[in-house]
């Protein structure tokens, strides 16, 4: 999670060059304020649903109902998730994406047609049995998702600061068996079928702009965007939670008011929270139980740094166990 004052230093570094344009207002924004004058605009009731479960059958959720997924799953070949993929059953790279590929073949049947996924993955370095090598997870959650009939769009890398200016694998300063320095997750972009279609001078629609600085730093393909901050507690430290931007930026992008938004591997709730605040139905699974103190904690706070007694409780979800795990 970002508090506001690193978010805007972090901004203000991608956002070097004035702009002049985006002083001005967008066409999107001009055009809603004529609409604003025939008709009012409702904000649209929202629904918050935690399903603790197992998203690789999402059978609470029927076909093309959803119009977003926005998730980061458990990264094979890195160590903390080892034991998740061995209690399943999945123990090398291939198998490992197999267990993904489950829940992303779910995600394509509940997509509406148009409805986009966005999925944060990282590549894993690992050694192994003395062979030191890259496992791209990227490649292969592109792979699967094209083979389920996934369009890919381009994709964004999120550029993490690094913890040192002078960090890098291998052998120091002599070639040639030194590493690049890996400092970039990707945030891969996929959409199901043609895009959606809405009727022309759609309200909502407009109301869901976004605004030119927006546009311009949202719409390029590095994001420059600092983790999640250290002091959250260490369960969601655990889960390699994303930082809320990330969540707001793709909602922002990717769904209009009033759409439904699954997160499939949902961690601290990050997802729910972010879609929540931007008027969007959220749907949420996880399969870790002692999670769902964590995730109640985000969903009834504005900001789970502060004090719990300064928290704004904030009600409206349901919680919902599943009943039937998959085989
Ligand atoms: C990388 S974490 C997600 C972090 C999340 N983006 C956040 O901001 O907190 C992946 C989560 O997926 C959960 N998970 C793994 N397999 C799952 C499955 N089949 N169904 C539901 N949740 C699963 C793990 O327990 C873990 O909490």
């Amino acid at each position: 999670m970002l508090d506001g004052r690193t978010l805007h230093s972090e901004l203000k570094k991608q956002d070097t060059k004035p702009d002049k344009k985006a002083e001005s207002k967008s066409y999107p924004e001009r055009q809603l304020a004529k609409m604003l004058k025939d008709q009012p605009l409702t904000l649209p009731e929202t629904n918050h649903n935690l399903i603790i479960g197992d998203s690789r059958r999402m059978t609470e959720l029927a076909d093309e109902s959803v119009h977003l997924i926005v998730t980061s799953p458990p990264y094979p070949m890195i160590e903390i998730w080892d034991n998740l993929f061995a209690e399943m059953g999945f123990n090398d790279f291939a198998a490992m994406h197999l267990y993904l590929a489950e829940v992303w073949s779910e995600c394509f049947r509940i997509l509406v047609n148009g409805g986009i996924a966005c999925i944060n993955i990282g590549d894993a370095l690992r050694k192994i049995d003395d062979n030191f090598q890259l496992y791209p997870n990227h490649v292969k959650v592109i792979e699967h998702c094209e083979a389920l009939g996934f369009t890919s769009l381009p994709y964004i890398l999120w550029k993490k600061p690094t913890t040192r200016a002078n960090a890098f694998l291998g052998s120091g300063f002599i070639p040639p068996n030194a590493y690049v320095t890996q400092d970039c997750e990707f945030i891969l972009v996929f959409r199901k079928g043609q895009p959606r279609e809405f009727p022309p001078k759609d309200l909502i629609r407009y109301a869901s702009h976004y605004t030119i600085p927006e546009r311009n730093t949202w719409f390029t393909q590095i994001w420059k965007l600092p983790g999640t901050r250290q002091h959250i507690p260490q369960i969601a430290r655990r889960v390699a939670a994303f930082p809320e931007e990330i969540a707001y930026r793709l909602i922002r992008m990717f769904s209009i008011i009033g759409d439904t938004v699954v997160d499939p591997f949902l961690g601290t709730g990050t997802t729910m929270k972010v879609a929540r605040d931007n008027h969007r139905n959220s749907i949420g699974y996880e399969i870790d139980e002692k999670l769902v103190p964590v995730i109640e904690d985000r969903l009834s706070s504005d900001d789970l740094l502060k004090p719990r007694h300064r928290r704004k409780k904030i009600q409206g979800y349901h919680i919902t166990y599943q009943k039937t795990n998959p085989e």
